[in-house]
């Protein structure tokens, strides 16, 4: 059986609800991916143009990690879960895979959402991991699906 590691990035905690929930279902450690300074409500206010989401989203500009001590080398399969942004990972998330080594490992993408889907995050985050496995898994959104996530965890 492989060693797996949940990751997750939530900004105001839905996405960690269902990550944790994953975790305990596959039976992964979890790892809460943190930016500095963390994000305040009003930083998230995508309907307001000056707010802090739409200035690093327009600068392509991702805020620092809180650190580096995600035991990614013990794992051979990362779960990665976070929120969709502009109808893809968040930079935050990009900046994560591109402070570890992640290549002969399965990455495996989940991710909670308004709506939109997770067409596009591998075409994003391919290019932060090379050598690495990147594979859909699943949208979190509704209700908890352990069985489903078991499945799909086993085949990464
Ligand atoms: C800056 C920002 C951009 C977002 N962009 C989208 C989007 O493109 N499509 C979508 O369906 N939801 C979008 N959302 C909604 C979040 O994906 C959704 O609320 C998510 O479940 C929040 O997870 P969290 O509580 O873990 O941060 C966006 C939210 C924020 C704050």
């Amino acid at each position: 059986m492989s060693n797996k590691l949940v990751c997750c990035f939530s900004a105001s905690g839905v996405t960690e609800k269902k990550a944790r929930a994953l975790a305990k279902a596959v039976g992964a450690g979890y790892y809460s991916i943190n930016p500095v300074p963390p994000y305040t409500p009003e930083d998230l206010k995508w309907t307001n143009p000056l707010a802090r989401c739409n200035r690093e989203w327009l600068k392509k500009s991702a805020p620092p990690l809180s650190d580096l001590d995600a035991p990614v080398k013990d794992a051979d399969e990362i779960l990665l879960c976070f929120p969709i942004w502009y109808y893809t990972a968040p930079l935050i998330v990009k900046r994560f895979m591109e402070s570890y080594d992640f290549s002969g490992k399965t990455v495996l993408l989940f991710a909670t959402s308004g709506g939109s889907d997770m067409k596009r995050v591998i075409k994003t985050l391919a290019p932060a991991a090379p050598g690495a496995s990147l594979k859909l898994g699943c949208m979190l959104n509704g209700e908890d699906a352990p069985d489903r996530w078991r499945a799909l965890a086993e085949q990464g």
